[in-house]
């Protein structure tokens, strides 16, 4: 059977396809060390599970639920931004929760973009929005973020790229680098984009993963800007699949459509669990930074080897680690896969031209860090 000519555009998803070779592998050989995906290892506040299990009894817990999400989980995210960033939003007509901050790449690119049209997507960078748009059948441009200017772009060179997109996507703190947004770099951006009809889609998944907590919305004023927020590395809850998009109301209305017509709302007690984790977010936050910021520590142990290095000043759950010049990031992540069972995720993946990194994820305990180097020492 012929599949649709959309699927010509895309590959299988890269982490998907690892998965499987590494179920293969392991039936031989020993397990694998997983330092490839960002996917916490650890759990959510205990806090949460009780208020989700709480929840599977109270009346209507299993029926479908509001499209748009529940009045009280949108007060819930009104209330989080109102008290961590300053940020006033309407929870009717600027929230919208989503199935994970993935789903809403989707709902954001069939609402607002024709076949040909075109979307800009931040190089390095998250390859979900490429992929979307080639399945929506835009045309992707790429939006170079430089190494010298902290991975921000320069507005200057790129803004022929901006005057013919329709979607522009920015994230901050920065997947894979780390790198955060300043408050500057924000203001900047918001500047440039004001004359413009372009939607600035800030993608904030790792938005209390960092020391320097920010939203676009705190500046996005007279822009087309939305910006989505996730569950899963705030709270260790990525199996949940829970989040939102915030900000432009028209935006928001627009996607809450496209939604409402594939999905049918959001289980019950997640989102009230949601709720409880947000409510929780200072105490919380300070415990997992500081366990990633030990893990950060082994990560440099773990990159001695080779005399790589990276940044640990930035935010994420990850270190983009820059190699010595000449070695090949796709080279070093093939032998550690193959040879030791270590999987790091080569920088190309992120964009070809990224070749001298490799993103090595903190999601592993401080134990399994030494259990690598244990494996890669000479
Ligand atoms: C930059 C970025 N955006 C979005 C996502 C998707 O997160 P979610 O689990 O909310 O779908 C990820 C997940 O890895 C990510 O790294």
């Amino acid at each position: 059977m012929k599949t649709a000519h959309r699927l010509d555009f895309i590959k299988d998803y890269y982490f998907a396809v690892k998965r499987e070779e590494i179920r293969r592998l392991e039936k031989k050989g020993e397990p694998f060390i997983l330092m490839a995906i960002g996917n916490p290892d650890l759990p959510p506040p205990p806090e949460v599970i009780h208020s989700l299990i709480a929840h599977l009894n109270d009346k209507g817990a299993h029926g479908y639920q509001p499209y748009g999400g529940l009045p009280s989980f949108k007060a819930a995210i009104a209330q989080f931004y109102r008290k961590r960033f300053g940020v006033e939003l309407d929870p009717e007509t600027q929230i919208l929760p989503l199935m994970g901050s993935k789903s809403g790449i989707m709902w954001l690119s069939l609402a607002f973009t024709d076949p040909g049209d075109w979307i800009l997507v931040p190089q390095p960078g998250y390859m979900a929005y490429a992929s979307v748009a080639r399945l929506v059948g835009a045309n992707v441009e790429v939006l170079p973020l430089e190494a010298e200017k902290k991975w921000k772009p320069d507005w200057a060179k790129n803004s022929d790229k901006i005057r013919r997109a329709k979607i522009m996507w920015l994230n901050y703190t920065n997947m894979p680098t780390g790198e955060p947004a300043s408050v500057e770099f924000l203001k900047e951006t918001v500047a440039f984009l004001r004359d413009k009809d372009i939607i600035l889609a800030f993608d904030n998944p790792y938005s209390l993963i960092t020391r320097q907590p920010e939203s676009v919305l705190k500046y996005a004023k007279n822009i087309y800007a939305v910006e989505f927020q996730s569950m899963s590395k705030n709270f260790n809850m990525a199996g949940w699949r829970i989040g939102w998009v915030a900000g432009h109301p028209e935006i928001i209305r627009q996607m809450a459509k496209v939604q409402s017509n594939i999905e049918s709302g959001m289980f019950y007690p997640m989102q009230k669990a949601a709720e409880t984790a947000l409510d929780l977010a200072d105490d919380w936050l300070e415990k997992i930074n500081s366990i990633y910021d030990k893990r950060k520590r082994k990560v440099l142990e773990l990159i001695q080897n080779f005399e790589g290095e990276c940044n640990t000043e930035g935010g994420g759950m990850f270190c983009w680690v820059k190699l010595p010049e000449g070695m090949s990031g796709k080279r070093l992540a093939d032998e550690w896969f193959y040879k030791y069972h270590i999987f790091i995720a080569p920088g190309t993946i992120f964009g070809p031209q990224w070749d001298q990194y490799v993103r090595i994820s903190l999601t592993v305990s401080e134990a399994q860090y030494d259990e690598a180097i244990k494996r890669i020492r000479p």
